[in-house]
């Protein structure tokens, strides 16, 4: 027989929960909204708020009169934040309170004249965003590759004190090596691990399970940044394929699997875990089935 494991930590976060529901609450008052940018990296959910009116603007200068404009989870920079204000829109600020508090403490530092760390992507809008809060600038590094690099190029940065962030949903692993090269390198650091509890158990579990099982099946958008490290971290331990949902699954996909994990990015909503856990369900029970009447033919 067949298992499926599903993580309990699988699916959407306080921040995005948060967002989505402050987007939800807006519409069932009968506001107009407008989210700036995708509200999450959910393709299904991003659709199903356009169906209720929800648009989505790239810039600020892009609302409409009357509009309530929605600031996502990711946070943006204090620049996206006064160009806001200038378009006299009603502004709702979903930012999660964790990337808020990397807001505070980037500002902080920057202005007291300290040179700012990031541990991130610097393609990503909440690695965007907290450079935006850094009025001297800041040095953005993905891997103890880049680090290093930025110790060659930049030195000990004449002994100015430093300050190193994470993005919310940087990888762990990678995060502790970047460290161990910081501690060695910088004098003057203060080290912030602004890795969000929620990124990291839900790395962890997964990083469990994925050794636990065959196959390991990871749900989330294809623009998920979290949900693409959890593949990263799985793919580690056994085969592992990323679905946004249950269309993606095959009978040749989970055939020779016994032990299946699931595990879902922080932007993915329940729905889509219970459409993917019920479509497994119905596959392996054919592929049990068939099991069962070829070894009656054997008999
Ligand atoms: Fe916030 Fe953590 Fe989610 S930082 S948006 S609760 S991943």
């Amino acid at each position: 027989m067949k298992e499926i494991i599903l993580a309990k930590t699988a699916g959407f976060c306080f921040g995005v929960d948060r967002a989505v529901n402050m987007v939800d609450d807006l519409v069932g008052k009968g506001k107009k909204v407008a989210t700036l940018g995708p509200i999450i990296h959910n393709q299904q959910v991003i659709d199903s708020l356009q169906r209720k009116g929800v648009r989505i603007i790239q810039t600020p200068q892009k609302a409409q009169p009357g509009e309530t404009v929605v600031i996502r989870s990711h946070g943006i920079s204090q620049k996206i934040y006064n160009e806001l204000a200038l378009t006299g829109s009603t502004i709702v600020d979903a930012t999660c309170p964790y990337v808020a508090k990397i807001h505070r403490i980037v500002t902080e530092k920057s202005h007291e004249g300290g040179i700012i760390l990031i541990a991130g992507d610097p393609s990503h809008p909440e690695v965007q965003g907290i450079v935006g809060h850094c009025p001297n600038g800041a040095f953005v590094f993905q891997n103890e590759q880049q680090l290093e690099q930025l110790v060659v190029d930049q030195g000990d940065f004449g002994g100015k004190d430093k300050f190193l962030v994470s993005q919310t949903t940087f990888n762990q692993q990678i995060f502790e090596k970047c460290l161990k090269t910081a501690k060695k390198v910088y004098t003057n650091l203060t080290i912030f691990d602004t890795i969000c509890k929620a990124t990291v158990l839900r790395q962890q579990e997964a990083m469990q399970l994925s050794k636990q099982v065959d196959l390991m099946v990871v749900i989330g958008g294809r623009q998920s940044s979290n949900t693409a490290k959890l593949g990263e971290i799985c793919s580690q331990n056994c085969r592992t394929i990323v679905i946004e949902t249950e269309a993606e699954l095959s009978y040749e996909i989970l055939k020779n699997a016994n032990k299946i994990g699931v595990t879902a990015g922080a932007s993915t909503p329940a729905c889509i875990i219970k459409e993917v856990q019920t479509a497994m369900s119905e596959i392996l029970n054919n592929i049990d089935a068939e099991d069962v009447s070829f070894e009656e033919a054997l008999e």
